[in-house]
């Protein structure tokens, strides 16, 4: 039987999501990749386990994560019912609907009939009566987005979600959408950005809009999916996410791009720190970010991750140095 490491609050940050009541571990676990159908079941378990003895107390679905799609909410609800569930109360467990999920007009994009359909289904698959954040994954240009954001409020009054979340949204529609929930009474928690030191697009604008309403932000692939780690600095291990050249292609990872990890890696090793460990700290270096949403294939990277917590400090002259090779210059 599982029992949790009883330390498992002492050394994780735990920071306010907005002006909200609800705090999130600053680094928070995806079930995205590695948790599906497809995957080692006995290996999801031991990240999922070793991730809540870290401190990590949030865990982050979508409805078609998988492969196949619904998998990982199904592997998550096994191991939940096997392991988590006398700790239920000490965690937050968002999904999500807004992508494809299944065929024709209602399983996707962000019509109030498929994002209530999916909902339930979601409940079903985990075997939960309410998940702690519901979002909708993607904004939708076809559909207003009073009826999409109609459908977050429904779900958190009909008691099958505590909060609502977007993700994807930019600056302006994030704006809108927040004053839409607010009048609806369901205020929105937080929003799901991809942030990371080589994607900074939401230091344009968005997370200026996010303060200023108050909510929170967490941020995902910190690590551009693996590229800001050792993972690619020999060459495309056979067990990696770029060997799948699925979600990360093998042409992301080319001479230039290689060059600026290897002297971004240096800059960590002088910090005392793994890469990916910088890669975390540096995306939880802005108050703005409320955790940094991280995945995993195995337990050492969660552990690794996880490490960032012991420097999340930068000094002007590590930071400049960042910004230098990022731009594309040699690494001082
Ligand atoms: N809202 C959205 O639209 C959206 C989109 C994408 C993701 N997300 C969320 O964000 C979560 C994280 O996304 P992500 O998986 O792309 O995040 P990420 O942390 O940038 O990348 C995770 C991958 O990096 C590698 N990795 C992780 N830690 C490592 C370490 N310490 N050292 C070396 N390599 C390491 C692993 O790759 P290998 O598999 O190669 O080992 C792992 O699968 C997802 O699970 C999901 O919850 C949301």
């Amino acid at each position: 039987m599982y029992v949790a490491d009883n330390k498992r609050y002492d050394t994780m940050q735990y920071r306010r999501s907005g002006r909200s009541g609800i705090q999130l571990s600053a680094v928070s676990l995806g079930l995205w990749l590695n948790f599906g159908g497809v995957d080692n079941f006995e290996n999801s378990r031991a990240m999922l386990r070793r991730a809540f003895d870290l401190g990590i107390t949030h865990f982050d679905l979508a409805n078609n994560y998988g492969p196949p799609y619904g998998s990982a909410e199904e592997t998550f609800g096994q191991i939940l019912k096997k392991d988590f569930l006398p700790y239920r109360d000490e965690l937050i467990i968002s999904t999500k609907a807004g992508w494809d999920m299944w065929p024709g007009p209602y399983g996707n994009m962000g019509s109030r009939k498929y994002m209530l359909a999916s909902l339930d289904q979601s409940l079903k698959r985990i075997g939960l009566e309410y998940v702690d954040i519901f979002y909708h994954h993607r904004p939708d240009p076809d559909t207003p987005m009073e009826e999409s954001l109609g459908a977050l409020d429904t779900a958190v009054r009909s008691g099958r979600a505590l909060y609502a979340g977007i993700s994807a949204y930019n600056a302006e529609q994030t704006s809108k959408a927040v004053k839409i929930l607010r009048d609806l009474g369901t205020p929105c928690l937080i929003h799901q950005p991809k942030y990371s030191m080589f994607v900074q697009d939401p230091e344009r604008g968005l997370f200026d809009v996010l303060e200023k309403e108050g909510v929170g932000s967490i941020v995902f692939s910190p690590l551009a999916q693996g590229l800001l780690s050792d993972r690619y600095l020999h060459g495309i291990p056979s067990d990696s996410r770029a060997a799948r050249n699925f979600f990360l292609k093998k042409k992301d990872i080319g001479e230039a791009t290689l060059a600026k990890v290897r002297a971004l890696n240096e800059i960590a090793k002088q910090r005392g720190q793994t890469l990916a460990e910088m890669a975390v700290a540096w995306v939880l270096r802005d108050p703005r970010v409320t955790s940094a949403l991280v995945g995993a294939s195995k337990v050492s990277q969660v552990d690794d991750n996880v490490a960032a917590m012991k420097n999340l400090k930068f000094s002007a002259e590590e930071l400049r140095k960042i910004d230098g090779v990022l731009a594309g210059k040699k690494a001082a």
